[in-house]
């Protein structure tokens, strides 16, 4: 027990909150990973992706909620309420990580739902409208290079034809990964229909600097921004490092170096702070130090809460990528995965979080989310919410991501005190 998550000091931060048994779940739960310790590694599917899906569905079954389960491994829980057959209110994040992760980033979404769950059970609430807490599959691109994979089908944004059509880079498709996972329920029953729930509510780090800075307690998502994301593949031509001379060269890393600058230096001439943009994926072949690269994939990710301005910022640097592909000689395709819009949070729920943080003394303001969460997607199916605790250093996607158990006890209060609201009636 650290001394944050004292029955004590418990009390104090977040009434009610078992901190001790959520600290604990959180930390068996970083134990399934494929990097050691302080990594967590967990894509979509693999064998710690799988240990930790059994892991949380137990801790479901044990807090008796009622389990349903879709063709792509997402979890439903519910807490059956006095009237099921109300619109329910639903909660939840996701447990993949991308590699050299940490242990916060989605899992406090679904540990600490099912702990606000847990805390309303035992204050001896009695929802009106089921609660539902759902474990989203692969919010993370890592395996099938589309984020949001479980949310973006829930919300009829990806098909079953598109989700066939989903290839990892091992070679092996959507359908027989899943199927080997255990899950061959129909695809085309991923999707929900609008009026499945009256509200959906998603804890999660902030993953930034700024609640840290301002020693705030919580941060009330007004926005999430939209993301965009596409593969260049650069092809150029290769040969000895050495007998090949420089004039006439056609080396498709360099084509590829130029198109990381030309997307920075477009993000950067957007002259606003949340336009981000980053170059974090490289595959370059044959990848040996004497011979000239003549194969090349750059992965490029680009947000700005202002679709319209990211889809300009994209197109300049696309134009940068092009112009130095021909300059090169080097062929350049362009491969998008995605280009969502941005996501508005529901005012009558950020009223509620915020009225929620009042009661409680937590030290709150309105946030925009420039990550993206499955809350973008199921904005689309029902008024969404999110909650923002802070995180060390605004640190996130890395091993030394941590979050205080006090930030987490609130967090999870919070959510706790926002779900019994909504789902009054
Ligand atoms: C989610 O992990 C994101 O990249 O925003
Ligand atoms: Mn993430
Ligand atoms: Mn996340």
């Amino acid at each position: 027990m650290t001394p944050e998550t004292t029955p004590e000091v418990n009390q104090t931060v977040a009434p009610g909150v078992d901190l001790g048994r959520l600290m604990g779940e959180i930390e068996a739960l970083a134990a399934f990973s494929d990097t050691p310790a302080p990594s967590v590694t967990r894509v979509l599917w693999t064998q710690p992706d799988r240990q930790a899906r059994a892991f949380v569905l137990e801790r479901f079954q044990a807090a008796g909620l009622r389990i349903r389960l879709d063709g792509l491994g997402n979890t439903f829980a519910r807490w059956v309420g006095r009237d099921d057959t109300l619109p329910a209110v639903a909660t939840g994040s996701h447990t993949d990580a991308i590699p050299q992760a940490g242990r916060y980033d989605g899992v406090v979404g679904v540990l600490g739902g099912l702990e606000a769950i847990r805390t309303l059970q035992a204050e001896g609430f009695s929802p009106a409208r089921s609660l539902e807490l759902i474990l989203f599959t692969a919010e993370e691109p890592t395996r099938f290079g589309v984020g949001c994979l479980g949310s973006r089908a829930m919300s009829g944004a990806l098909d079953e034809a598109a989700l066939l059509a989903l290839r990892g880079e091992d070679g092996v498709g959507l359908d027989q990964a899943r199927r080997a996972a255990g899950f061959d329920l129909p695809l085309d029953e991923v999707r929900l229909p609008s009026g499945q729930y009256a509200a959906f509510v998603e804890l999660h780090i902030e993953q930034g600097p700024e609640l840290e800075r301002e020693d705030l307690d919580i941060g009330v998502v007004s926005h999430i921004a939209a993301p965009a994301s596409l593969l260049l593949h650069f092809g150029g031509e290769g040969g000895h490092a050495g007998a090949r001379l420089m004039p006439g060269r056609r080396d498709a890393l360099l084509a590829a170096a130029e198109a990381a600058l030309a997307l920075e230096r477009a993000t950067l001439e957007a002259g606003a702070m949340d336009a981000v943009g980053t170059a974090g994926l490289l595959n370059v072949s044959p990848n040996a130090i004497n011979s000239i690269p003549s194969r090349v994939t750059m992965g490029l990710d680009l947000r700005d809460t202002d679709a319209g301005r990211r889809d300009a910022t994209l197109a300049r640097a696309l134009a940068g990528a092009r112009e130095a592909a021909a300059r090169r000689g080097v062929t350049l395709e362009e491969q998008f995965l995605n280009a969502d819009p941005p996501a508005q949070a529901d005012e009558a729920i950020m009223a509620a979080t915020q009225a929620a943080c009042r009661a409680r003394g937590y030290a709150a303001r309105p946030l925009v989310s420039r990550a993206y969460h499955d809350a973008l997607f199921m904005a689309r199916l029902a008024p969404t919410g999110m909650i923002f605790i802070p995180c060390r250093g605004g640190v996130s996607h890395r091993p030394d991501e941590y979050s205080s158990p006090g930030h987490i006890g609130r967090g999870v209060r919070v959510l706790a005190d926002v779900l019994a609201e909504l789902s009054r009636g």
